[in-house]
């Protein structure tokens, strides 16, 4: 398997997605930021491209790429805008995913056409209040009651909450069966009984829309059931494993662009009669991080080629994202500190890289679940 060379596709996917994200995304990206506000702007450029369904069939609308298209892809808007970045990759990953792999013929032509190419958005919803890592102790029930299935409970930390179409619930059916109870479902916006809650304050990604979603006597078709019954938590599973693809790739789009910030930095900012570029302590900074980000990249690519592959994935999924978030929040604190004052005022993109990079060592599996999943899978059972 060759990690380290592109295909010509894979190389003129970089420069589109690079220029889009640097001419169009990058200068409304402190912006949205500032005003906490869902950059649907440069969503919809990225519509039109097919970036929102890079790895969808074209018959349903998708753009049939690749998964590492998705992730040099990913990499470049992320770099621009991190909150775009999270609002492709969960569309991409986390909802049309689990459409393509698990739904029948007529739900991926109503639900998964409708977020590939339809204008819609999805969003996924796993995670509860008191049910985040341990993923398995969600409460959400859902009763099948005659042709329909009534959904009781809530999610939270929903990404494109509120902005999504067509969300992916997870739900337990049987109480009493463990990880096995579990099933999952397709809902939309405007089902009866399906409440979506106030976008969260965060830290960072600040333009991404966060929310809890509400399900009272929430009343979905049978038909809406995704998958087999029972089958909810290996679909969740099977999805974060791609998820955690998209998330490494936006650590690493983070990542590269606090060096080059740095970078340009260091050669204009004077101290001591010179660029402070010059002073061998901040090179080796610099030269550290760089070092780290394309270690990262080239785990993360080679488990974007795991996937296109068709080989189990899970290991290198994990480390991909383990190791590329975590670089990425040592790159971005490493620029800040090169940047001085300069890189805790907001005049300078650093602050918000600063703050963006550390949602992706959070969601999609922490660091800690991650390092669980790592030794699971080299350890296997003893
Ligand atoms: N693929 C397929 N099957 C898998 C799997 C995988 N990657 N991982 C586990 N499974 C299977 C296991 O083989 C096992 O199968 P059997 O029933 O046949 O035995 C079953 O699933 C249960 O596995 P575990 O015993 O390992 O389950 P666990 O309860 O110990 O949990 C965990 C494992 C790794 C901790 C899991 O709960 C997990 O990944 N937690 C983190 C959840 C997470 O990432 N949440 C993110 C929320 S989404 C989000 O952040 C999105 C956003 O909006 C941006």
């Amino acid at each position: 398997m060759d990690t380290f060379s592109l295909s010509e596709d894979q190389v003129l996917i970089r420069e589109t997605a690079r220029d889009v994200a640097k001419e169009k995304i990058a200068p409304l990206a402190s912006g949205f930021d500032a005003r906490e506000e869902f950059p649907w702007e440069s969503v919809k450029q990225l519509q039109e491209l097919g970036f929102m369904a890079m790895m969808v069939s074209p018959e349903y609308g998708g753009s049939g790429l690749d998964t590492l298209s998705y992730s040099i892809a990913m990499e470049e808007i992320s770099a621009a805008c991190a909150s775009t970045g999270v609002t492709m990759s969960v569309n991409n990953s986390l909802a049309a995913y689990p459409l393509e792999a698990f739904g029948t013929h007529e739900q991926k032509d109503v639900f998964l056409r409708s977020i590939a190419d339809g204008g819609g958005l999805g969003a996924f919803g796993l995670s509860e209040p008191d049910a985040g890592s341990d993923a398995a102790g969600m409460k959400t029930t859902a009763i099948l009651e005659g042709d329909n299935w009534k959904l009781n409970g809530s999610k939270m930390w929903i990404t494109n909450g509120g902005v999504a179409d067509v969300y992916i619930i997870f739900a337990k059916t049987d109480v009493n069966a463990g990880h096995r109870g579990i099933s999952a479902f397709i809902l939309k916006k405007g089902d009866i009984g399906f409440e979506i809650g106030a976008p969260e304050k965060k830290l960072g990604i600040r333009a991404s829309t966060t929310t809890p979603l509400q399900f009272d006597e929430c009343i979905i078709p049978h038909d809406r059931l995704l998958g087999n019954e029972g089958d909810g938590f290996k679909i969740a599973m099977k999805t974060l494993d791609g998820g955690r693809i998209g998330i490494a790739s936006q650590a690493l789009g983070i990542g590269q662009a606090a060096i080059d910030a740095a970078i340009e930095y260091a050669k204009v900012r004077n101290a001591f009669g010179g660029p402070i570029a010059r002073f061998q302590g901040l090179q080796w900074k610099i030269a550290d991080a760089a070092m780290e980000i394309e270690a990262a990249r080239m785990i993360t690519w080679k488990a974007a080629r795991m996937k296109d592959a068709g080989q189990n994935y899970t290991l290198q999924a994990a480390m991909a994202k383990l190791y590329s978030s975590e670089a990425s929040v040592r790159a971005a604190d490493m620029s800040l500190q090169i940047h001085g004052g300069a890189g805790y005022s907001r005049d300078f993109p650093v602050e918000r890289y600063y703050r963006d990079s550390k949602i992706t060592a959070i969601y999609e599996g922490t660091s800690e679940i991650l390092r669980l999943v790592i030794a699971r899978e080299l350890l296997g059972k003893y």
